[in-house]
């Protein structure tokens, strides 16, 4: 039953606890272990940096940065601002800091801070962690939330790059078996010298002459940004929005070859995607190809995965022009969609034993058996105290264990070791060889 205290989770923030915690450490290791074979390498940034920093890379008008972020200002003992200063740097007294909405914006800092443009380029990031946004809680929605994310900075912006970033993540998917995975991709044109501003202008223009039609924050989107009102959920705005100005009408010649060049590498990679127009992401930084994968058993917060290419946000932020592109998976919305299939499977997990030991010299042989069994990768519970037959029977099952090791000073003189699955009831004696030989036949 729930306990109730003074102290509780802050809303939009959870405990994972175990047995849950046994699935995010299954994803993470299929990650790295997926990521890897593409030749990434991981990068674990901090949770905090400079507001300004996610103010310029993710835009001072995104959702994300004018409402979501936690700001706070450095304490005043910190270190001074130099004399003359006009705003203080980051991480002095005074300075403004975020907890980190999402990381991309810190894997560009890192690679600037770090020179990795003289490395061999493209280089290839991948990282895990919470990501912080002040959001209205709901499922699949949290202010502390987690991400599995992968950026490939430098090197050329060939159409393979989006593709095989791409493929990276349905292959990951497809190793969870994630059920009813649907990819999404559009091309939202660049910014300078610029096929977009010329559909941005066509589409506010477009949006100008229907505004009375839509809703506040839709109006207001007309002139902070138009791009997002294709984005709308509200049923009585999406006949006007298939209305309207289509980006794939005013691509420059070099992005629409671009867009087709990733569809074709796409169909050589055998990644099943549909174009979706209206894909346009809530992140200012992104140019040219944008995706979203949605998968099943999710609700309204469906979008698992998003990502896209963001040539120049490396120069923006003060580095070389670079080419950049990546995305990011909702971890815990990843986990609430495997969480109802996996829940039909057998348990994972290593297979568990209960060691019931009765009398001194049973406790000694249990304690070796215990050492055992553990190096050879089995759970082994070994209670503290001795207990009666019952209660450690009773205890075991209650503890989901799949064996229970009986050892009674009887056992121990014969040389005998009971063994009692709990699933049946069933009982047998076996030596210690034996013993080993069929709890590995149990791992199989
Ligand atoms: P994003 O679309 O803002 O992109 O977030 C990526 C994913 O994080 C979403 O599709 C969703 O699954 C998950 N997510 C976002 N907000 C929440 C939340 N409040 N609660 C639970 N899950 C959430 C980015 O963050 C970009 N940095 C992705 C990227 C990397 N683009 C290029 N490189």
């Amino acid at each position: 039953m729930a306990g109730k205290s003074k102290f509780q989770a802050i809303r939009g923030t959870r405990d994972l606890l175990p047995p849950a915690t046994a699935l995010w450490n299954r994803v993470e290791e299929t990650a790295r272990a997926v990521f890897l074979t593409f030749g990434f390498g991981e990068i674990r940034p901090p949770i905090f940096e400079s507001t300004e920093l996610f103010a310029r890379a993710v835009g001072g008008e995104t959702d994300i940065v004018s409402k979501e972020m936690y700001t706070f200002s450095e304490q005043m003992d910190a270190p001074p601002a130099s004399p003359g200063a006009d705003t203080p740097a980051a991480g002095v007294a005074g300075s403004s800091l975020s907890l980190r909405p999402e990381a991309t914006a810190s894997v560009c800092r890192a690679y600037i801070e770090h020179g990795m443009a003289q490395l061999p380029q493209p280089v290839k990031l991948y990282y895990l962690g919470p990501m912080f946004r002040r959001e209205r809680p709901q499922k699949g929605r949290y202010r502390q939330f987690y991400q599995i994310g992968a950026e490939v900075l430098g090197g050329s912006d060939a159409p393979a790059i989006d593709a095989e970033v791409i493929e990276m993540v349905m292959e990951f998917f497809g190793r969870l078996e994630l059920p009813g995975v649907q990819l999404d991709i559009n091309s939202i044109g660049h910014a300078a010298p610029n096929c977009r501003r010329g559909y941005v202008a066509a589409l506010r223009s477009a949006l100008e002459k229907v505004k009375d039609q839509l809703g506040a924050d839709s109006q207001r989107r007309i002139e902070t940004n138009p791009l997002r009102v294709l984005d709308s959920k509200l049923a009585h705005e999406q006949p006007i929005i298939q209305a309207l100005p289509r980006i794939s009408d005013h691509l420059c010649d070099d992005c629409k070859a671009h867009y087709a060049a990733v569809e074709r590498e796409l169909e050589l990679r055998g990644v099943p995607y549909q174009e979706n127009w209206r894909l346009v992401r809530g992140l200012d930084y992104y140019m040219r190809t944008t995706f979203e994968i949605t998968a099943a058993g999710l609700g309204s917060q469906n979008a698992v995965c998003g990502g896209g290419r963001y040539d120049g946000l490396v120069e923006l932020l003060g580095g070389p022009p670079t080419k950049g592109i990546g995305f990011a998976i909702g971890e815990d919305r990843l986990i609430l969609s495997l969480e109802a299939r996996e829940r039909s499977l057998a348990p994972a997990g290593p297979v568990s034993v209960y060691i019931a030991w009765m009398g001194e010299r049973a406790q000694s042989a249990a304690q070796r058996a215990a050492k055992t069994l553990r190096a050879a990768g089995f759970s082994v519970e070994l209670p503290p105290a001795e207990q009666k037959l019952g209660k450690a029977l009773e205890r075991a099952s209650k503890l989901n264990s799949r064996y229970a090791l009986i050892l009674g000073d009887n056992e121990v003189a014969d040389g005998l070791w009971t063994v009692k699955t709990l699933a049946d009831g069933s009982q047998q004696k076996l030596t210690e060889p034996e013993l080993r030989d069929f709890l590995g036949r149990a791992r199989g």
